[in-house]
């Protein structure tokens, strides 16, 4: 076998135990057949050299565990290493000598014998003979192929040793050869040398190639990748050189004219040290930019805000408490009370110098004109008008921005609204503050609490702009249809100014007044002789519209004036117009609304109660039937738990004083009693609907009809006790509007009536009652 000679041949003495000076290698294994040029200069690894040049030319080559062993100590080297025969060395001048040594066989070794200054060691061989079986050839191709592979992919082995691996077919042979060329770690290449059998070796191989095939390809993606964008972003740096100096040619003005316009921006916009500073930061970071990049436009518009933000800015304020009334009653009519608190708040921050007056929240329901009253003391001060609204606003970045860090990111609403007003001391509207709500996204009434709080809101700090800005000088005035759902802590800070809602009197005069002139113009008509008559009017308020506020009434009245321009369009006519109550079928339709006939009778069991929503005041017609049954007690119409409660409050009333009502003895356990309140669209609670809940129970227990011209509202106790209610002039103009002539209120609301427009004190009468018997007393029907 080739094999046997080639070991004959190379080594004296296969079988038996060898000695043979070491020669430790830090960081290279050598196989057999490898010729390696070493440089030996460690002084014991020297005095190993020429011992064997002494005997017999051959050493045995070990590769140590550790590259930064000096010395290395048999435990420092590995056990199988190959021995090596030296066929040439070259001493140099400084000790250190140039070795070429190649591999024979290897060996393990079984002792060291320390001699003076190196080591000597006992060896004995390592390796089995094999055939070389089918399965063997198979590895061996695949061993071949896959370092073709390796060799055409990895650019640190020389290719020229391709042709070689194709043409040997000893196994041994392939196997030495390819672990001597791959690059593999010295850990990997023992391994390797330590397996006996040669188709252990090359199955290892194979693991070892296919796994740095894998490596290598990804990696050369990798640098693929990196560099065509390196090539590309060379090449826009390219372009962008070029067209600099075109554009210089030209004598354009290039990316540098975009730089000094910023530069100009921020000296123009006189902002605080800090803020100037850290424009100056950015425009420098800006001007190492690649223009065009993303980063170099998100800086670019972050400079932008800061250019653009009313650092210093702010209008005159007017301060004439006069010429201020004067605007006040130009916009509106009526709002006597607003107007008046108004005047007095402005007036107080003209005196006091420090501006840390708490917030007006002007307060009604929709359409009463807190809105247009918001804008109309921003005309009266001379100064600009902003308006943010925060209904359904539920994510703290939308008053305080987002960080830079997110694309798309803008500062918050307040700041924004300021870059669009213009001046940093505007009326800023708070529209609809008690619709604000809060989710994970983290609670918009904390930040707006910072933005109201005179104590901190000098240094406003908005997520995106990053350095404060001071929001002192403008003057915040919020709105809501209701205080109750306010966050309490804002609502602390709050001066609460009520705008009730209009009688339809105060509406005719706001529509004709206001509404009309204003849509006249609107419509191009304000030259035309165009005229609604006041009867008309009316019955648009009260047939067409039910609200507290005149925000539909103004939609109506667009509706026919739309009609009539395109009336004057297409029939040319120049005359004047006149619409009357009779024609408003023709404009409007049928009427939307029909009025609570207030002396209708409505038979045993209807009460009329009164209800203060969002919307303003509303009636109610409560309705109870009675029919056999076994005592249960149903309630139906969108009521809340409170009102549910106080209707069983009444039954349990009514029951246990049903000797003194005259109903049959235990008459509750006969009857089913149901309680309906209809039009349940509106959500209704609140404990004053007690009062007409039990007369309206016991109406029909008593089958005797209630005065249908009577309202009530209050709370009872389950001893008979009425106390007092909430939103007594919302109701009352609520049922001045159904025609209702007389309302049964708590002895304890007495005091409110001064609120109560003259008007609906002269058409209604206010009666108060401390008792449930007094209630009874009031409201039913002369039998
Ligand atoms: N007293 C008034 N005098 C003149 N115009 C009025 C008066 N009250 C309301 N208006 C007009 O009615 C319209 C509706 O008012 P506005 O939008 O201010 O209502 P709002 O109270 O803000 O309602 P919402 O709660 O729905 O926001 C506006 O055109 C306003 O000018
Ligand atoms: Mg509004």
């Amino acid at each position: 076998m080739p094999k046997k000679s080639t070991r004959k041949k190379s080594s004296k003495c296969a079988a038996d135990p060898v000695l043979l000076p070491l020669l430790p290698l830090r960081d290279i294994v050598i196989f057999p057949r490898m010729v390696v040029p070493l440089l030996v200069g460690r002084e014991r690894s020297v005095r190993a050299v020429e011992a064997a040049i002494f005997s017999d030319d051959t050493i045995l080559v070990a590769a140590q565990r550790s590259v930064e062993v000096e010395n290395p100590e048999p435990d420092d080297v590995y056990r199988v290493g190959t021995e090596a025969k030296i066929i040439q060395i070259l001493k140099i001048p400084d000790g250190s000598a140039k070795v070429l040594v190649e591999g024979v066989q290897r060996r393990r070794i079984t002792r060291f014998l320390a001699q003076k200054d190196y080591f000597r060691v006992k060896t004995v061989p390592v390796g089995e003979s094999q055939r070389v079986s089918a399965r063997l050839r198979a590895v061996m191709r695949t061993v071949a192929d896959l370092f073709q592979i390796y060799l055409q992919i990895n650019p640190r082995v020389p290719e020229e040793i391709a042709p070689t691996i194709a043409e040997i077919d000893d196994p041994e042979r392939l196997a030495d050869t390819v672990c001597a060329h791959a690059v593999l770690k010295v850990a990997q290449k023992q391994e390797l040398l330590e397996l006996p059998r040669v188709e252990d070796r090359l199955a290892r191989l194979v693991d070892m190639l296919s796994q740095e095939n894998e490596i290598l390809k990804i990696e050369r993606e990798i640098t693929g990748r990196v560099r065509d964008q390196v090539e590309k972003s060379q090449r826009t740096y390219y372009l962008h050189e070029r067209l600099k100096a075109i554009e210089d040619e030209l004598g354009r003005e290039g990316p540098s004219g975009e730089y000094a316009e910023l530069d100009k921006g921020i000296r123009a916009a006189k902002m605080p040290p800090e803020a100037e500073a850290k424009a100056r930061a950015e425009l420098e970071k800006l001007g190492r930019m690649q223009p065009m990049s993303p980063e170099a436009t998100v800086s670019h518009n972050y400079i932008e805000w800061l250019v653009d933000l009313p650092w210093s800015k702010e209008t005159a304020d007017k301060t004439d408490v006069k010429r201020a009334e004067r605007i006040l009653n130009e916009d509106h009519h009526g709002l006597d009370e607003p107007k008046e608190r108004v005047l007095e708040y402005l007036a107080v921050r003209r005196l006091a110098a420090s501006l840390t007056g708490p917030i007006l929240c002007l307060v009604g329901p929709p359409g009463v004109g807190k809105t247009s009253l918001g804008r109309s003391v921003a005309r009266a001060l001379g100064r600009k008008f902003a308006r943010i609204s925060l209904g359904g606003m539920r994510d703290e970045a939308e008053i305080r921005g987002h960080r830079r860090t997110y694309i798309g990111a803008l500062p918050g609403r307040i700041l924004q609204s300021l870059k669009r007003v213009g001046t940093r001391n505007p009326v800023f509207l708070l529209d609809e503050i008690d619709k604000l709500s809060s989710d994970f996204r983290g609670d918009p009434s904390s930040a707006l609490l910072e933005v109201l709080d005179p104590e901190v809101n000098t240094a406003f700090n908005d997520h995106y702009i990053e350095v404060d800005f001071d929001l002192s000088k403008v003057l915040f005035i919020a709105t809501a249809n209701t205080p109750h759902t306010i966050h309490p802590t804002l609502l602390d800070r709050m001066e609460i100014i009520r705008l009730p809602g209009y009688t339809d009197w105060e509406k005719l005069a706001i529509a004709s007044k206001f509404l009309i002139p204003k849509q006249l113009k609107a419509h191009g008509l304000a030259r035309r002789k165009v005229e609604i008559t006041n009867e008309a009017l009316l019955r648009i308020i009260r047939d067409y519209t039910r609200e507290a506020g005149v925000r539909n009434l103004e939609r109506e009245i667009n509706k026919i004036l739309r009609k009539l321009a395109k009336k004057i369009a297409t029939d040319g006519r120049r005359d004047g117009l006149k619409v009357g109550a009779a024609d408003l079928k023709r404009y409007l339709g049928t009427p939307r609304y029909r009025r609570e006939t207030a002396e209708k009778h409505a038979g045993p069991g209807v009460a009329t109660g009164l209800a203060w929503t969002e919307a303003g005041g509303e009636i109610l017609k409560i309705e109870t039937s009675v029919m056999p049954g076994k005592g249960e007690v149903t309630l139906t119409g969108h009521l809340g738990e409170i009102m549910k409660e106080s209707a069983r409050a009444a039954v349990s009333y009514i029951r246990a004083h049903e000797k003194a009502f005259a109903l049959p003895k235990g008459f509750h356990k006969a009857k089913d009693i149901h309680v309906h309140v209809p039009e349940g669209q509106t959500p209704k609670d609140g404990p004053s609907a007690g009062v007409p809940i039990m007369v309206s129970v016991l109406s029909a227990l008593s089958n005797r009809p209630v005065r249908g011209d009577t309202a009530m509202t209050g709370e009872i106790t389950l001893r008979g006790a009425v106390l007092p209610i909430g939103g007594l002039k919302e109701k009352s103009l609520a049922a001045h509007r159904s025609g209702i002539k007389r309302i049964v209120i708590p002895r304890e609301n007495t005091r409110d009536l001064d609120e109560i427009p003259p008007r609906i004190k002269r058409a209604c009468t206010f009666i108060p009652v401390e008792t449930v018997d007094e209630v009874i007393a009031e409201v039913f029907e002369a039998s």
